[in-house]
């Protein structure tokens, strides 16, 4: 089973975000175990201070080492396993990523707050740093629940149809670019119609205008997608 350490400030909002919806069954499952940790749990102080004012000075606070390396000794994550600090200085986060993690058996999320972290927890500590993309969040925890729900529906078993996840946006069977257009019930809708091959059964022409809408979709959203596959 896989284990899912997370180091926050929040622990109630991680427990919640990890008991929603798919994360929370794949717990169920017993396919997963996540390992909410208060950071606060590891300060030295009775006000359980975990952050404080950066040498030179100048604004914002800092996350102090302390805490953080007793937090990852405590938990004891197992060799060569990654221990992941969410930062927007990281490595962009991407289907790809969210794949290898997903073939790990433990992994370790640290979630930053304030201004950053002591410089020292990245040489102490942490094995790889990720971000969600190029924006500033005020702490690690969101971070660290998108990249867990992208990587625990990947285990097999999570999701009830397993062949719908094959053709996601990003994945292989989608070429790496983006999924196409879907329809349901009812066939019209003030005067929209869906298109007639999705309703003609031919399964081969289907499958043609699925491909032909997920290159559409691509190329009128994320050009950048295709420039990057040529
Ligand atoms: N923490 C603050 N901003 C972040 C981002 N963009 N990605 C991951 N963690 C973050």
């Amino acid at each position: 089973m896989m284990k899912i350490n997370v180091i926050t400030i929040f622990p109630d909002v991680m427990e919640n975000i990890l008991s929603m919806g798919m994360l929370g069954v794949a717990s169920k499952k017993s396919l997963v175990t996540y390992n909410v940790v208060n950071l606060r749990d590891f300060a030295k102080d009775k006000h359980r201070t975990v952050d404080d004012e950066p040498y030179g000075g100048g604004g914002g606070m800092i996350m102090m080492v302390t805490p953080i390396v007793e937090a990852v000794e405590h938990i004891e994550p197992s060799q060569d396993s990654p221990v992941i600090l969410l930062s927007p200085a990281g490595e962009r986060f991407d289907q790809s990523l969210a794949h290898r993690y997903a073939s790990c058996e433990e992994l370790t999320f640290i979630c930053g707050r304030y201004k950053g972290v002591d410089e020292r927890v990245r040489k102490m500590v942490v094995t790889e740093e990720v971000s969600i993309g190029d924006f500033v969040l005020s702490g690690g925890e969101l971070a660290a629940g998108a990249c867990i729900e992208a990587i625990v529906r990947l285990k097999d078993e999570v999701l009830g149809n397993e062949d719908t996840r094959d053709t996601d946006s990003f994945e292989k069977d989608r070429d790496y670019i983006l999924d196409c257009a879907y329809y349901t019930r009812p066939e019209e809708y003030r005067g929209h119609r869906v298109p007639e091959v999705l309703v003609s059964g031919n399964h081969k022409e289907i499958e043609k205008w699925r491909k032909m809408s997920s290159l559409r979709r691509t190329e009128k959203l994320r050009p950048d997608l295709l420039k990057r596959k040529s």
